[in-house]
């Protein structure tokens, strides 16, 4: 049995959200997908997210919800990360910090049920506002914690540096379904299942169970929102404060909104990815 999982990229503000309300209806009902997540992080006027947006996006057919470094940038939002069932903020970050880190979702296709579980790490290279521990030893720390198989493991890597993202994919190749990037807001072109030999020794044992395909990988999903901007917001701002030097208000774009992200295709057997192709969704598509 093959389930397909829809991953989708930062939501940005109105238009994000818009656009994604409509791209999820498509995907589950033309696109033959289970289950949707998306990042959050900028759907509150394109930083942040309130509770009452939380509750939109799950009407608007949302499974999972993920957040970035702007996990808390509306601190409102912080008891929906403590108590939804739905949403979680970076796994690595100080022992203090509130909110959930990590996903059981579950796809039911005919008599299959497979569970899903996410999580997110922050990256360390140029992150300027948000700083993690270490990214690949909290990954290792809950991919342990993981004992159901089959299951399928989704891990966010919301980073800036493309090195430290390609880098995760490696280090968690043949332990996870996919590694998918977030953050830059610009959907890259690599999108692939990774090989399963690669040279020099494995960085960790592997997890999945053998069979066909692997772990999927992609260094950024792109950003579900106005594509006419400087990563989702307006570009005569950004300019203007970039060849002033003078501050500008970076108010959310409106032009061409689409949702972007990936379609994981997985082997319910084995938890494996066996295919994954980038999605552009905009709102005549719907
Ligand atoms: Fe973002
Ligand atoms: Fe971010």
């Amino acid at each position: 049995m093959r389930i397909r999982i829809a991953i989708l990229g930062d939501i940005v503000g109105t238009p994000g959200r818009q656009v994604v309300a409509s791209a999820v209806k498509r995907l589950k009902r033309e696109m033959g997908v289970q289950v949707v997540i998306a990042n959050v992080e900028n759907a509150a006027n394109g930083s942040g997210l309130t509770p009452d947006l939380h509750k939109k996006l799950q009407l608007a057919g949302l499974d999972g919800m993920t957040m970035g470094d702007h996990a808390y940038r509306k601190k409102q939002i912080v008891p929906t990360l403590e108590r939804g069932s739905d949403i979680i903020r970076p796994a690595n970050l100080s022992a203090k910090a509130k909110g959930k880190v990590c996903l059981r979702l579950v796809a039911e296709v005919e008599e299959v049920k497979l569970p899903i579980y996410v999580f997110t790490v922050v990256g360390r290279l140029f992150m300027n506002t948000m700083q993690g521990t270490d990214p690949f030893a909290t990954a290792d720390r809950l991919i342990e914690q993981i004992h159901e198989r089959p299951s399928v493991i989704l891990v966010e890597v919301h980073a800036e540096a493309t090195s430290e993202k390609v880098a995760m994919g490696w280090y968690l190749n043949e332990r996870v379904t996919a590694v998918f990037g977030t953050h830059t807001h610009i959907q890259t072109a690599d999108a692939r299942v990774l090989p399963r030999e690669i040279e020099g020794p494995r960085s960790g044992a592997s997890v999945l169970p053998l069979g066909e395909g692997g772990t999927a990988y992609i260094t950024d999903l792109g950003m579900s929102g106005p594509q006419d901007s400087v990563l989702g917001r307006r570009v005569d701002r950004v300019v203007s404060q970039m060849t002033t030097a003078m501050p500008a208000a970076f108010d959310v774009a409106e032009g061409n909104p689409e949702a972007r992200g990936v379609i994981v295709e997985v082997e319910s057997s084995t938890g494996r990815a066996v295919g994954v192709e980038t999605i552009v969704l905009g709102p005549e598509d719907a």
